[in-house]
């Protein structure tokens, strides 16, 4: 059995910044309630005619390859973890693929939200394990802003969500690196309709109409107290869950890096941990919630800081829509 390493990481975010002053001239809202209820100051917004969901992880698989030193056509598989494809389908592995002249390889979408970065570093982990491929691109990237609800009732995730990309390339690792050490993967369906969109659906006799888009059925409905409630428990449990398989205590992480759905969850977990600052990594105050592509992101950001060492232990960890909740621990 081999064993998988991330080798190089990168990210793009467009560089439209929308703050929030800027929102409560486009909505009703107002800046202290955004950064008392979710520490977010500002995000990004794509730049329409410019930058999309291919072009994004385009920009952040070629920054992730040329880090792992790798040339392009080394890589074998993709895995793109999205909600919000460039089209309904084919899926956004494709597009990619072709972007990076890579005609022939597999590549496979995942649609599991926020959980989805960690959802398809754990399937591009077992195929490494396996032996069946050897360089991986997994990405995670979101265009968001083109479809938020900026009405009152859709206001408080209006405020939350924002684009961007970042991509890993998992390699086979080298004799004695021990890489990713485990993935823990859940799901409660019974949760689906605290975070879910219905547009377009294909349950409907007419998938779109103009009569479906004025009901507001392709808008993203958030119970956030739910998720709040929710996320807490879940973030904190799928963390221990990876520090016991590999009797590790929380003491040997050298960064976490949860999905950044919220600073307040963010803070939330930091605390139950007692974990201290510089252990955490966040950047929600400046990028705000790119579901998938948060966790690759963060990692991104953080290996430019040099907070990123070789043989450091990292846990990731997310919780989102579905509820899916997840979490990887891995050697750098
Ligand atoms: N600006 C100003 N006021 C607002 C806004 C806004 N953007 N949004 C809602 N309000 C108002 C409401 O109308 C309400 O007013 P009322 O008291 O007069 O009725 C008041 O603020 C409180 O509304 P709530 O919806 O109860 O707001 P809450 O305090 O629960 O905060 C939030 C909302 C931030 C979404 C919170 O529930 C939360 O943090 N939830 C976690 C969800 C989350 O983080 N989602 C991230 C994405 S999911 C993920 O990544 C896992």
């Amino acid at each position: 059995m081999y064993k998988s390493r991330i080798k190089g990481i990168g990210h793009y975010v467009p560089e439209r910044v929308i703050t929030n002053e800027y929102l409560s001239t486009i909505m009703d809202t107002n800046n202290d309630w955004i950064v008392e209820r979710t520490g977010i100051h500002e995000r990004r917004w794509f730049v329409p005619g410019k930058d999309t969901v291919t072009s994004m992880s385009k920009a952040a698989a070629e920054m992730a390859i040329q880090r792992s030193g790798l040339d392009t056509k080394e890589i074998d598989f993709i895995v793109f973890a999205t909600i919000t494809a460039d089209y309904f389908l084919p899926g956004n592995g494709v597009l990619l693929q072709r972007e990076l002249g890579l005609n022939g390889i597999g590549a496979l979408d995942i649609r599991n939200a926020c959980s989805g970065f960690i959802y398809a570093l754990s399937i591009a982990d077992q195929y490494i394990k396996t032996g069946m491929y050897k360089n991986i691109l997994v990405v995670g990237a979101e265009i968001q802003s083109s479809a938020l609800d900026k009405s009152d009732e859709g206001r408080s995730s209006a405020v939350i969500f924002a684009d961007g990309a970042g991509a890993a390339v998992l390699s086979r690792a080298e004799e004695g690196h021990q890489g990713i050490l485990s993935t823990h993967l859940h799901a409660d369906g019974a949760h689906a309709e605290e975070l879910y969109c219905i547009g377009p659906s294909s349950s409907k006799e007419v998938r779109i109409s103009p009569e479906l888009i004025e009901s507001g059925e392709f808008f993203l409905k958030m119970n956030g107290n739910a998720v709040f409630k929710h996320a807490v428990v879940r973030f904190a449990e799928v963390i221990q869950e990876a520090l016991d398989a590999n009797g590790k205590s929380k003491e040997e992480i050298d960064l976490l890096v949860p999905h950044q759905a919220n600073l307040r969850i963010s803070n939330y977990i930091q605390q139950k941990l007692g974990l201290p600052d510089e252990k955490v990594y966040n950047n929600i105050q400046r990028l705000g919630n790119t579901t998938a592509a948060t966790i690759p992101i963060a990692l991104s950001e953080a290996f430019e800081k040099g907070l990123l060492k070789e043989g450091d232990l990292v846990c990731l960890a997310a919780f989102g829509s579905g509820f899916t909740w997840a979490s990887a621990l891995l050697h750098w």
